[in-house]
């Protein structure tokens, strides 16, 4: 601003540089004046005394009288002339160093330091002149502070605008800091269409009432309105790309809406001016902000103000887009990453899997076929020898006659894995399949009580017989395996064990349900339990509950699980009853 110190030794030398040179300019001038009369008065003296022939010693007396006579005389001179030099330095130098102190406290910060000299002179002109240039000195420094405090506003406002991240606080911000900082009453933010045209459809406000008064109008509920809305030069304009103050435009609306006035359409005649801003982004008019404003006149330096608010505005709001756009990006990728490993996974383990079962299949087909001929051998050997072997051995028989029953099985399940299940319906009914199989299973089913809940009503149904015994033997042979290794016997070694089985018509289905008092599925494999191969047991297939599976929805039925709370597992089987 102003370099204080040089202006104060400037001020100090000037000083010292005037009173000593006029002080010295006199006084020399009076020593040599003196000196001069001195010896010019004394020369001439002693030369005419001389020459008229008086004695030295009358010349010597003389020259003293007139010595004296002129030191007297010019000590009165010297006086006069001193006092006439402290008038005459009062007068001259006087405003000079009024003038320089007011200099000096006008440099070290006081503007409001008064000059008084009322003279008439050329110190008096300049004494004026230096108070136009303190005042206008002042002005400018006032204008400077104002200044400074609106580049620290907007400067502060940048910041805020720079480092948010989301485009609706930003937004936000802008309502904001324009009615806070900036000092305007209403704004209404809306967001432009794709091809720039101003749409109601995202109006953001900082004042309610003022967007209700405003859709009002643009929605022609006002009555009585005089001109078209579309006329109106209250829609903001978009097309020029600029701000764009509209004067006095609260005193255009009032004329022609006229007397039918809402409490809203009264606040925003309240305003006296009104500014279309649009918000750039990426260069293309994004948002329109309409401010209302009660200042009477809207400047050039407020133009300027907001136009610098909404460079710092638009460059915010771009970022945050930037970043939200990134950042959407990233979790579109990152969720698509996630999808894609995911589907790649479970088509690996799909391929890995199938491979396995075909080589598990290959060879299941293989050993099912050699097996089916020994074991047809053992069956019908063991018919024979029933016959002939005295009845103390008929229990061993017996024995091997399960055996390979149960074996049989196995090889028909795994024969149903490989080949696939392929059904020979008959009309039958399901509680005779479910008795057939525990039939089949007594020797089993000895251990354990088995409690029946039969529905009369169960209607027959076409099935293949001898799958479906298939599948309730399974979940029989399941139930007890799970109570043997639950392993609660009574006293004399036996298992106490129970199986209760119900069937009944369920809107139009045949439900049977299966449960047991065995360990029930852990929760883990409880998804697993009817894959091919997936068992828990050291002896036993894993193919059961598959084989199961497929014969139900071969029957368009289904098969589920759950565990009791009393402990153990229920089977649940549904086959629909054909209308
Ligand atoms: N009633 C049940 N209670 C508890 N777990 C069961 C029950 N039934 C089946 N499971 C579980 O489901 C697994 C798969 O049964 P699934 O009948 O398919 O095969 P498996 O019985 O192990 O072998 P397989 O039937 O070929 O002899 C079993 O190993 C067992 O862990
Ligand atoms: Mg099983």
């Amino acid at each position: 601003m102003f370099n204080l110190s040089y202006t104060k030794s400037f001020m100090i030398k000037q000083k010292f540089t005037i009173e000593v040179k006029i002080i010295f300019l006199i006084l020399t001038t009076v020593t040599v004046v003196i000196s001069l009369l001195i010896l010019f008065f004394t020369t001439k003296e002693k030369e005419l005394l001389i020459t008229l022939g008086i004695s030295p010693k009358e010349i010597e007396l003389f020259i003293n009288r007139v010595s004296q006579e002129l030191i007297l005389f010019l000590g009165i001179t010297i006086l006069v002339l001193l006092i006439i030099l402290s008038i005459l330095v009062k007068k001259i130098l006087s405003p000079i160093f009024k003038l320089s102190l007011a200099t000096r406290t006008v440099a070290s910060g006081n503007l409001d330091y008064p000059i008084e000299l009322k003279t008439q002179d050329e110190i008096g002109e300049i004494a004026k002149d230096f108070t136009v240039i303190e005042r206008s000195l002042k002005a400018t420094i006032r204008d400077l502070r104002e200044r400074n405090k609106e580049i620290e506003l907007l400067s502060k406002i940048t910041t805020k605008m720079t480092t948010r991240l989301n485009s609706q606080e930003i937004i936000g911000l802008i309502i904001e800091d324009l009615t806070t900082e900036l000092g305007y009453d209403y704004i209404l933010v809306s967001k432009l269409s794709e091809d720039g045209e101003y749409s109601q459809d995202h109006i953001f406000s900082g004042d309610t009432q003022m967007k209700q008064a405003i859709e009002d109008i643009l929605e022609e509920k006002i009555e009585n309105i005089k001109a078209p809305v579309s006329k109106l030069p209250f829609l903001p304009d978009v097309s020029s790309g600029k701000i764009v103050i509209k004067e006095r435009l609260a005193d255009f609306i009032g004329e022609v809406i006229g007397e039918s006035q809402s409490d809203a359409i009264q606040l925003m005649l309240g305003a006296k001016n009104f500014v279309d801003v649009p918000l750039h982004i990426k260069e293309k008019p994004t948002y329109l902000l309409l401010i209302a404003t009660s200042k009477e006149t809207i400047t050039k330096h407020d133009k300027d103000i907001l136009h610098t608010f909404m460079r710092a505005a638009s460059i915010g709001l771009e970022n945050a887009l930037l970043y939200e756009e990134k950042t959407r990006w990233a979790d579109e990728l990152e969720k698509k990453v996630e999808e894609r490993t995911k589907e790649l996974e479970e088509m690996t383990a799909k391929i890995a899997h199938q491979e396995k079962m075909v080589a598990l299949g290959t060879m299941a087909s293989r050993m099912s076929h050699e097996l089916k001929n020994p074991l047809a051998i053992i069956r019908s050997n063991v018919y024979f020898l029933k016959k002939k072997v005295p009845m103390e051995l008929m229990k061993y028989l017996d024995m091997i006659g399960r055996a390979e029953e149960r074996s049989n099985i196995v090889v028909e399940e795994t024969m149903g894995f490989v080949k696939g299940v392929s059904l020979k319906k008959e009309l039958a009914n399901i509680n005779d399949c479910i008795e057939e199989a525990l039939r089949s299973l007594s020797h089993e089913l000895k251990k354990v009580e088995v409690e029946k809940e039969f529905s009369e009503d169960i209607p027959s149904v076409l099935i293949d017989v001898h799958w479906i015994h298939n599948l309730f033997t399974n979940i029989f042979i399941n139930a007890v395996q799970a109570m043997e290794e639950e392993g609660v016997f009574h006293p004399e070694g036996e298992l106490i064990g129970k199986i209760t089985i119900k069937s009944c018509v369920v809107n139009s289905n045949i439900e049977v349900s299966i449960s047991d008092t065995g360990k029930g599925v852990p929760q883990d494999i409880k998804d697993r339990i009817f894959d091919p191969f997936f068992g828990t047991k050291i002896r036993g297939t894993g193919l059961g509950l598959s084989i199961s599976r497929e014969i139900i929805e071969k029957h368009k039925g289904s098969i589920n699980v759950f565990n009791n709370e009393s402990g153990g597992a229920t089977f649940t089987v549904v086959i629909p009853i054909p209308e």
